[in-house]
């Protein structure tokens, strides 16, 4: 089945086109440039850019998947693509939206006036060039992130998710685990009470003036610093759920940072310093709710990361050593592209909802729904 599939749910603007679960474009524009002077995504700025990038996003992906269809034709590993080829010869060799099989979308969870943006042009390109609809759910997408696949190289196989799965979700505005039954069965065991991980390391770059969004920054600098100079509390270390906190690490660090300010003693080594321990507490967190999780469910036979933190190289390893200590497979989207917000992690939920027919009903009906929850 060949997808096209449309996010826009924060700020990044993205469409992409897939054949299974392999990537034939997946063309992401993001507004960080806008938003920066703001310090945080602002709707209605992250509306207009939509607006305005969409129609540009849209045919720089049908230009990629032209030319990666020549590319394709070109290799000599063609077996996953022996359908799609067909019909890209039927075409006479012409890459358009009439050989798609089905649109998928971000219903939702997001901002309201950025989703609608990509609802409306799905919704258009459903009616105008007549194909089925999809709704995804954009943490559904972190999700299965973990299945794409470039067009390969070489012969690769497709990593199995083996159920029960066990999916811990970490972005700039997410914080959840999410236990897994079976495909498709979603049922959220934690949750962050105040601040979601990403925000954290977003606001703490931003006390520290580091820019926006602050994650890679502060990971840069807590490579030069001493993970071990401050001792940050790690969130709810006393108690027995599995939700996550992350305002009372941020305040512990806005506290420091204000009284090295006044003391003058904010210099560069130790701004580097409080970015390390930041970063270990923060992990920490993540890590102590990982592992009581796994404790608590010992049947889990698969750990799924997905959301921007997991950019993070210390947080994966951290997380990496739990899962191994718990002698079970953890899975990791394949690169940084696909871990941050892509419209290629839609377009797989929208692969398999296509395969299980479930379109949307009323295309004209379907709307935004910022708070869809798993
Ligand atoms: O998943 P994502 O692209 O967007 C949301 O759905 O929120 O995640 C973005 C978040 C931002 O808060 C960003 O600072 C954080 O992921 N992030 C990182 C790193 N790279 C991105 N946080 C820590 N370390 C990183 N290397
Ligand atoms: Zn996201």
């Amino acid at each position: 089945m060949l997808i096209l599939a449309i996010d826009t749910s924060c700020d990044e603007t993205s469409v992409a086109i897939l054949w299974k679960e392999y990537v034939l474009a997946n063309v992401v524009s993001s507004q960080i440039d806008i938003h920066k002077e703001w310090g945080g995504v602002v709707p209605n700025l992250a509306r207009r850019a939509h607006e305005e990038n969409i129609d540009s996003v849209l045919s720089q992906a049908i230009k990629r998947t032209q030319s990666r269809l020549r590319g394709i034709l070109r290799q000599e590993y063609q077996k996953p693509f022996t359908v799609l080829l067909k019909k890209f010869e039927k075409a006479e060799y012409k890459f358009s939206l009439g050989l798609v099989d089905a649109i998928a979308v971000t219903q939702g969870p997001g901002l309201a006036p950025a989703l609608e943006v990509g609802v409306r042009t799905a919704r258009a390109l459903a009616s105008k060039w007549n194909k089925p609809l999809v709704a995804v759910n954009h943490m559904e997408g972190h999700i299965y992130a973990n299945m794409l696949r470039k067009v390969p190289k070489q012969k690769e196989v497709i990593p199995k998710i083996v159920f029960p799965a066990l999916a811990l979700l970490v972005s700039g505005k997410h914080t959840e685990l999410v236990y897994m039954p079976k495909n498709n069965q979603y049922e959220k065991i934690g949750k962050t009470l105040d601040d979601a991980a990403g925000e954290a390391f977003d606001k703490v770059a931003r006390m520290l003036g580091l820019g926006y969004p602050g994650g890679p920054i502060l990971e840069e600098l807590a490579h030069e610093g001493d993970p071990f100079a401050f001792d940050f509390p790690v969130p709810m270390k006393q108690s027995t759920d599995l939700n996550f906190s992350y305002s009372g690490l941020k305040t512990a660090v806005l506290y420091t940072v204000r009284t090295l300010k006044e003391q003058k003693k904010l210099d560069k080594k130790t701004l580097q310093n409080i970015c390390a321990s930041f970063q270990r507490v923060a992990v920490e967190h993540l890590v102590l709710k990982l592992k009581r999780a796994l404790d608590n469910r010992t049947h889990v036979k698969t750990v799924l990361l997905g959301g921007g933190v997991v950019n993070n190289a210390y947080a994966r390893t951290e997380l990496r050593k739990v899962a191994r200590a718990h002698n079970i497979p953890m899975l990791s989207p394949q690169d940084k592209l696909l871990r941050t917000d892509n419209a290629a992690m839609i377009g797989i939920v929208g692969y398999y909802k296509a395969q299980r027919k479930e379109f949307v009903k009323d295309i004209d009906a379907l709307d935004r729904e910022p708070r869809l929850s798993l």
